[in-house]
């Protein structure tokens, strides 16, 4: 645990180091390609289009956003960047992509919300000369792509799951599986790592949900029709992010379950972290936006000046970074967001929380 949490803060201060130094040479490089930029004149101006897929999930507007602002500014104070989020709707998104190139953008980061329709956002802009970074979702064609290793994720999800329920005293019963939504390629990576855990670990999974636009509500309203059908043998549920594992607690405190089965999610959301704390949701899955956020700006930067992203992996012949998940849980709360500045100890412990904050040993 330590040796990774290690390794992880050494990565963002990596990744925090090569952004200023960047900055030094922001504006140099714009090499030979200034042929049909309508941007804003002269150096190293350029337009960013940051394109995001929806605003439930609390990460994009929180973090992914003000993040990738912050990061494209410390390294190019002249650069723009246009930003529109598409609300879940993959017609909606297209059009953003659209209007954001009529408008001059230099180079796209997508975040898409339908992976395979997108591939038509992609083509449709390098038609046009202007390069695609794949954000977070995979698509293909795209000329540079920077996630986290999903499939990790839905393993550290699924093993963390077993560990809670064994931990509960349960080496046996029913799982229900509540997954994200099927345009989303991430969720089928999520689900892929979590059923190479749960399928082989003694525990039954009785029924699976893929949830219409990772929406909150929809999984609430599936794991209410659960609760009755499955309730007295229900040892487990695998909630593929926050959002959902929300909607899941929600429905079984309602529907009377008492003690509540160990919920796993995604996000490291704040609502999430005190879940943790209370004892209602199991664990969650920390991705580090901030890194991700300041890869995406760095290599922008670089293809809206024609040079090459820096890469370390390949995923279906798109140069990719993939950054590393860590798993959270409340032994380890204080070790992780905490260490690593995405909350302070003062958010996440309300009054509310204070109490159980002061058990853990959160300060
Ligand atoms: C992201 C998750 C997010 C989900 C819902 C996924 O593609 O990787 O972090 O919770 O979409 O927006």
């Amino acid at each position: 645990m330590t040796p990774r949490l290690t390794r992880f803060a050494g990565a963002t201060l990596a990744l925090g180091l090569t952004v200023a130094g960047l900055a030094a040479c922001g504006d140099g490089g714009s090499g030979g390609g200034s042929s049909s930029d309508s941007g804003s004149g002269s150096g190293g101006a350029k337009k960013i289009a940051l394109l995001l897929p929806e605003n439930k999930t609390a990460r994009y507007e929180a973090f992914d956003r003000p993040m990738f602002e912050a990061a494209v500014k410390a390294a190019c104070a002249d650069c723009e960047v246009v930003y529109s989020n598409a609300e879940q709707d993959a017609a909606k998104q297209q059009q953003q992509a659209e209007a954001a190139i009529t408008q001059g953008v230099n180079v796209l980061v997508l975040d898409a919300v339908d992976g395979k329709s997108a591939a038509t956002i992609v083509q449709n802009a390098k038609s046009q000369g202007v390069p695609v970074i794949a954000y977070d979702r995979f698509v293909a064609g795209s000329d540079y792509y920077v996630s986290f290793d999903n499939q990790k994720v839905g393993e550290l999800q699924g093993t963390g799951l077993v560990t809670a329920m064994k931990a509960a005293g349960k080496t046996s019963g029913d799982i229900v599986m509540i997954n994200g939504s099927p345009t989303d390629a991430n969720a089928a990576d999520f689900k892929k790592g979590a059923h190479s855990v749960l399928d082989s670990s003694g525990y039954t999974v009785k029924a699976e949900y893929d949830t219409p636009d990772w929406s909150p509500d929809k999984a609430q309203a599936w794991m209410e029709g659960q609760v009755g059908t499955v309730k007295g043998n229900l040892v487990g549920v695998y909630a593929a992010n926050d959002g959902t594992a929300g909607g899941a607690i929600a429905a079984l405190k309602g529907g009377g379950v008492n003690p509540l089965p160990p919920v796993t999610g995604q996000d490291a959301e704040l609502a999430a972290i005190q879940r943790i704390i209370a004892g209602d949701q199991a664990l969650t899955i920390y991705k580090a936006i901030k890194p991700q956020a300041e890869d995406a700006a760095k290599n922008a930067i670089a293809l809206a000046n024609k040079q090459k992203p820096a890469s370390s992996a390949d995923k279906e012949g798109v140069p990719s970074t993939l950054l590393d998940p860590v798993v959270v849980t409340k032994d380890n709360i204080k070790d992780t967001v905490i260490a690593d500045g995405f909350y302070k100890a003062s958010d996440v412990c309300t009054a509310e929380y204070a109490a159980k904050c002061t058990e853990l040993g959160i300060s």
